[in-house]
């Protein structure tokens, strides 16, 4: 106060009006420490799990139209007045400060890409945040858990503003424990997406496809008893093909829980009872069984049951397995005469997320006489997988360990088991997934293989049935190539791509390569082809005509089938896709070019030259 007397007016002032700040601040201060949101200190919450098998389950669909907020500056994860775990109930006349509503923003579509949904988003990367109300009716001794098809990129989910994880990962499913969070009545579900690719991402920066942002999959909440089944595995054993193994997890089971097993189209039947982690050890004579491959794609009807919880699934059963270079489905040696595909939606583009852009994609592949295919670069939606089950479509699935990730970073080795770890766990009980693909196109130095080579690991602890690939560069020149990478120790298949009458040479300089393979294993042809505008025709050597893509491919498999333990090939592309790097206008206007059918439908005159090798049976061999 002493200060005061001896001041001039304006400096009095000046000095009052700083403390009032102060004092402001330090109450604002302390309120927005008081009211942060848990969301803002990378908070720890309970890790988010896979639900084996939870599209089978009844659930309460939470897809429809979500209310939106842009949030290009993350502001709602900062906390303070401003964070957005849901709206806040203002008394009738408040005067409180709230500087956004879900309730009066507009909505969006989920599941969906918010790219191809409003012209503003096309080109947006970014914080991004849905929020919905819900009807639920609470059930005693029961459990629930939020189910996210897929969220690109970092997400995070509140129900009635309780937040219940957060996740890493833009094509993988993963379920948020609720119970605590959800009430009978109305409750709000807010998820936070933020697309933004990041340097120690998996992917990282760089890809050659458009970075869709969203809940991009189906979202629901999925009610269990409070005992339930949250994993399973059940396949055919290797040895005898005649006796079905495995085991079945009850979560929150006491030890001695019954648990049944039933293929009731086969009369088998199995069971036993819990140890002390809810584990038992399952296997059953399955000596009669219509063995699953692509003639004859049978699915059971499984049912399993554990205490209250009673879990169906529909199941192939089929043995995958290499014999020197060669690959043997249910102990025979096969061909694969493949399609790599992307989650782009025929006609409309975006990503793939319902069972028409899949029965589409799907029907061109048989069309193609294809009974496999590569779903790049990632995993795809889950419809993929449960349709290729019963159209008899083997699988290559893959985690975005994708061109130059930073491998020397533990942290990103823990990203790419995690999405290992999630793919697998959903699509275990998929009987068309015969290879998990640890990457593709990654430089080869030893920091990536010891990399690596720990993840081709992990994939045989986490899923012995099946086998491990990945797609590798070749080395040489336009006379002799080189398959040779070191990684290829650690892989069961090799897979390689190549891009001979495209990024080199002209398609006649096929005609001349010669292959050195360094391994007695069985290899496919991860990728080849070359880019065509359909409808523009010209000379089989004007790049961009659809005779130049023929040509490619004529001469493709004269070469390929010249390598004796080629036992699989998927040609760069069925579709063309939406990439940021291919940027020709005319010709591909922000399109990969190198379907062979444009994302509008129509068949270039590639589609038809393979078509005709796969139903001459002509390219690659079984043996
Ligand atoms: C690469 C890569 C693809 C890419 C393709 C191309 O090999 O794996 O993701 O789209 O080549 O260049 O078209």
């Amino acid at each position: 106060m002493l200060l005061l007397r001896v001041l001039p007016k304006a400096a009095v002032c000046a000095a009052l009006l700083s403390l009032v700040c102060l004092i402001w601040v330090g109450v604002s201060g302390s309120a927005a420490l008081h009211a942060q949101s848990p969301a803002a200190a990378a908070p720890s919450v309970a890790p988010s799990t896979v639900l084996v098998a939870v599209d089978q389950r009844p659930v309460l669909n939470l897809d429809g139209e979500w209310h939106t907020i842009l949030d290009p500056y993350l502001n709602g994860l900062g906390g303070g007045r401003n964070g957005y775990p849901m709206d806040e109930e203002l008394p009738a006349g408040s005067n409180k400060l709230v500087e956004y509503s879900f309730a009066k923003s507009p909505t969006i579509k989920v599941p969906g890409d918010w790219n191809t949904q409003r012209v503003s988003l096309m080109n947006y990367e970014g914080g991004f945040w849905y929020e919905r109300h819900f009807q639920y009716q609470t059930q005693a001794g029961h459990r629930a858990f939020l189910h996210i098809g897929a969220a690109n990129y970092r997400s995070r989910a509140w129900v009635n503003g309780q937040l219940l994880c957060t996740h890493e990962g833009g094509f993988t499913a993963f379920d948020c424990e609720a119970t605590r969070a959800v009430k009978a009545g109305e409750n709000s579900v807010v998820i936070f997406v933020d697309s933004t690719r990041i340097a120690d991402g998996v992917p990282t920066l760089k890809t050659d496809w458009y970075n869709y942002g969203g809940l991009t999959r189906d979202v629901s909440l999925v009610t269990v008893p409070a005992s339930f089944i949250d994993d399973f595995e059940l396949h055919l054993d290797r040895a005898t093909r005649s006796a079905i193994e495995g085991y079945v997890h009850v979560e929150g089971a006491q030890a001695g829980t019954k648990v049944s097993v039933d293929l009731p189209a086969a009369k088998l039947h199995a069971e036993g009872v819990t140890d002390a982690d809810g584990h038992v050890a399952i296997s059953m004579a399955a000596a009669g069984l219509t063995l699953w491959s692509p003639e004859t794609p049978k699915l059971y009807h499984v049912v399993l049951k554990a205490g209250d919880d009673t879990l169906t699934d529909e199941m192939g059963f089929r043995t995958i397995e290499t014999s020197g270079s060669k690959i043997l489905l249910n102990g025979k040696p096969i061909v694969l005469h493949g399609i790599c595909i992307h989650a782009e939606a025929p006609f409309r583009s975006g990503r793939v997320n319902n069972d028409k852009d899949v029965a589409t994609l799907l029907g061109w592949v048989k069309e193609l006489g294809a009974n496999y295919m590569r779903l790049a670069h990632y995993p795809h939606d889950q419809r993929m997988t449960r349709l290729a089950d019963k159209m008899g479509i083997l699988v290559w699935s893959e985690v975005p360990v994708y061109w130059a990730v930073q491998f020397e970073k533990e942290d990103v080795f823990a990203k790419s088991q995690q999405q290992l770890h999630e793919e697998i766990r959903r699509d275990r009980d998929k009987v068309s997934v015969v290879l998990w693909s640890i990457a593709n196109e990654t430089p080869n130095n030893p920091t990536r293989t010891a990399f690596l080579t720990r993840s081709a690991e992990f994939v045989h602890r986490e899923d012995p049935t099946r086998l491990v690939t990945a797609a590798l560069l070749v080395r040489g020149d336009a006379k002799t190539k080189y398959i040779d990478d070191p990684l290829g120790k650690a892989l069961d298949v090799i897979g390689f791509n190549e891009y001979v009458g495209w990024y080199e040479g002209t398609p006649e300089t096929a005609d001349s390569v010669e292959w050195k393979v360094a391994f007695d294993k069985p290899l496919i042809n991860s990728e080849f082809g070359g880019g065509a505008k359909a409808g523009m025709h010209g000379a089989s050597d004007t790049r961009w005509s659809e005779e130049y893509q023929a040509e490619i491919y004529r001469h493709q498999i004269g070469m390929l089938n010249k390598i004796p333990q080629l036992r699989g090939v998927t040609p760069w592309i069925l579709m063309d896709f939406r990439s940021p790097v291919r940027n020709l206008p005319g010709m591909q206007d922000g399109y990969n070019r190198k379907g062979l059918v444009s994302d509008q439908g129509q068949k270039k005159a590639a589609f038809f030259v393979l078509q005709k090798a796969y139903k001459e049976n002509g390219l690659g061999h079984a043996e």
